[in-house]
């Protein structure tokens, strides 16, 4: 009698797994957030420009960078999550295996930046306390504010794309899509800027 329902269970299941559309097959199965990964962007409400940039390095200074969007994915940064920080495994001469520089949401407005106020500064990098509280619900990136002694306080999990007209200290290289983060009484009536969600995928 269990047998026979375990082999009817079996005999539903497996058509209906199979009858999935293949890019819900391949969200549901393909992601692990415990493998590398390059992370690209998904307007939350439109799409635009702002949709389907990979997540890039800007190189601002020695061991830092901030974080830009990027149509190109061979320029995608690849990242790892661990202890809920999100972060960037880089070989440096000199330091110890593992070495990674980690995101860092910082209370502060990008320098000289036409950026709306409300949209703060991202850094990737050894300088600044790394922001906790990441996690994936299957490959979209999430936040949680509980898990998080360290992001910003006015941080709600909200990421923002913006066109801005350049970057402290490189502004020659002009204007770009940056990562910022929305602070939760930022305007969100700004055209140069679009939500986002953060999408992985494994790096084949
Ligand atoms: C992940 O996606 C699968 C398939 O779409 C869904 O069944 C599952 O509930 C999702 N997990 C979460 C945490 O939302
Ligand atoms: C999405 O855009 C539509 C049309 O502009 C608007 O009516 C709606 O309020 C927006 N929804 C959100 C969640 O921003
Ligand atoms: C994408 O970036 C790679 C590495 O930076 C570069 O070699 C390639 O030419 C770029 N492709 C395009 C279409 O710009
Ligand atoms: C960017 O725009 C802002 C606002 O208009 C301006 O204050 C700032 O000087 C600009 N930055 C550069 C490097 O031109
Ligand atoms: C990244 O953050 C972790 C946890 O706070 C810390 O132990 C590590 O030293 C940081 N790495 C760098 C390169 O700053
Ligand atoms: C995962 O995403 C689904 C769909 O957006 C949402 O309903 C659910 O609450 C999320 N779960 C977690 C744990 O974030
Ligand atoms: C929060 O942290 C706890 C303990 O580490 C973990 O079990 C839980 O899954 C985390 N929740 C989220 C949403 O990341
Ligand atoms: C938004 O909130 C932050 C932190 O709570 C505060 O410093 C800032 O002045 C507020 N900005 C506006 C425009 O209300």
């Amino acid at each position: 009698m269990y047998t026979s329902i375990k082999t009817l269970a079996a005999a539903i299941v497996l058509p209906l797994v199979a009858a999935l559309p293949l890019t819900q097959r391949d969200e549901a199965a393909v992601f692990d957030s415990s493998k590398p990964f390059t992370l690209h962007t998904e307007v939350v409400n439109a799409t635009s420009a702002f949709n389907d940039q990979y997540l890039a390095p800007f190189h601002v200074g020695a061991a830092l960078s901030t974080v830009v969007g990027s149509k190109n994915s061979s320029n995608a940064i690849t990242w790892t999550l661990s202890d809920s920080i999100l972060k960037q495994p880089v070989a440096i001469s000199g330091a110890g295996p593992g070495f990674a520089y980690n995101l860092s949401l910082l209370d502060n407005a990008p320098y000289r930046s036409d950026a709306p106020s409300g949209y703060d500064y991202i850094s990737l990098g050894v300088l600044y306390g790394a922001t906790t509280g990441f996690y994936f619900n299957n490959s979209t990136l999430a936040w949680s504010g509980s898990n998080s002694t360290t992001a910003p306080e006015s941080f709600d999990g909200c990421f923002a794309l913006c066109h801005v007209n350049g970057t402290e200290p490189y502004f020659s290289l002009g204007p770009q899509y940056q990562l910022l983060w929305k602070t939760n009484n930022a305007s969100s009536t700004s055209s140069n800027c679009a939500d986002v969600k953060l999408i992985a995928a494994n790096i084949a």
